[in-house]
């Protein structure tokens, strides 16, 4: 590339990862905290970049894509600064030549560990009695005051058994839990070995869990993977976690499962139509909410925009980006 490359950051990221970008480029970046660019302001400003920086609320999808590269110069690049890349039509991107990168590994620990504070939180009722103190009506200890299911010891079903949801397993084998798994993909006895897990036909985990979390990825084949009738083949005492992606929870079954009792509680980092939220989970006690934070502290947060700093750098002096998703581009 004889010329410097042009840069489009889309959202304003973790400060290290911008120095990288500059030494390279000529970068042009939203720097307005928490300012997402509506689709028009980004169609508007995407073409005539060499790479895009984005992140999982950017739509960057077929029309986008087309427009970037039919633009000079030519969209080469766009670098997801997240492990899901479900907001990318990669097929399309693939098809016109423009690499895909995503963020994977650095913030698995991170998530796991929300995913755990997110079941803990939810079987132990800890928002809902917090709320409770603070509105004042705490009177005394009582023997039957937010009694909440049993954490240690009981069966955590995970569905989606990859990076984060192994460890998940990990988290979950300190507590003395029993770990069931579904995924499309087998564990090898070594890895099922490693992280104390069995695996059942999801039928089963969805039937034996006490705790159900999801940790598929999103894609045509997981959308609503867990719908009424998962939820009807759940405990009456179960509890649904989803840090995934929202659409692989069908969020008004669920909300009709729980109105019925058919399960529980559910705790949910990740909603349906981000950012909406169906409204009745709003008025629910027993259903745990979080703004999508799963991998937000400041060390994870920086290593993700880094890297995605680093895909970009890569691609740019002709090496192999460490993170493409869509190799067959190169
Ligand atoms: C991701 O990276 O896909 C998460 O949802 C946000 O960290």
């Amino acid at each position: 590339m004889a010329d410097r490359p042009k840069i489009l950051v889309t959202q304003k990221v973790p400060d290290p990862a911008y120095p990288l970008l500059e030494a390279i480029g000529d970068v042009e970046a939203n720097m307005e905290e928490g300012m997402i660019w509506p689709y028009e302001e980004l169609l508007r400003r995407g073409p005539g970049h060499d790479y895009i920086y984005c992140l999982l609320t950017d739509n960057i999808d077929a029309h986008f894509l087309e427009v970037c590269a039919a633009s000079t110069p030519r969209l080469k690049m766009v670098a997801n600064m997240a492990v899901g890349y479900n907001n990318i039509d990669v097929e399309t991107a693939t098809r016109l030549g423009i690499a895909v990168s995503n963020t994977p590994g650095v913030l698995s620990d991170t998530t796991a560990d929300l995913a755990f504070a997110l079941l803990m939180a939810t079987a132990r009722r800890i928002p809902e009695a917090e709320r409770y103190l603070r509105g004042g009506k705490y009177t005394g200890w009582g023997p039957l005051l937010f009694c909440g299911a049993e954490v240690h010891g009981s069966t955590l079903g995970l569905i989606g058994a990859g990076r984060i949801g192994k460890i998940v397993a990990k988290r979950a084998s300190g507590f003395e839990m029993k770990v069931i798994y579904y995924d499309v993909y087998h564990l090898s006895p070594e890895e099922e070995a490693e992280y104390t897990v069995t695996y059942l036909p999801m039928e089963d985990v969805l039937q034996q869990a006490d705790i159900v979390s999801v940790h598929t990825p999103y894609m045509p084949s997981t959308h609503h993977l867990i719908s009424t009738r998962e939820l009807k083949m759940m405990k009456s005492t179960a509890i649904l976690i989803n840090t995934a992606r929202g659409p692989i929870v069908d969020e008004k079954a669920l909300v009709k499962a729980l109105q019925a009792g058919t399960i529980a509680g559910a705790g949910l980092d990740v909603f349906e139509n981000e950012p909406a939220v169906e409204p009745e989970l709003l008025t629910m006690e027993n259903v745990v909410l979080l703004p999508h934070i799963a991998s937000a502290s400041l060390k994870t947060r920086t290593l993700m925009a880094t890297m995605a700093s680093d895909n970009i750098v890569a691609h740019y002096h002709g090496q192999y980006p460490p993170n493409i998703v869509n190799p067959e581009v190169l």
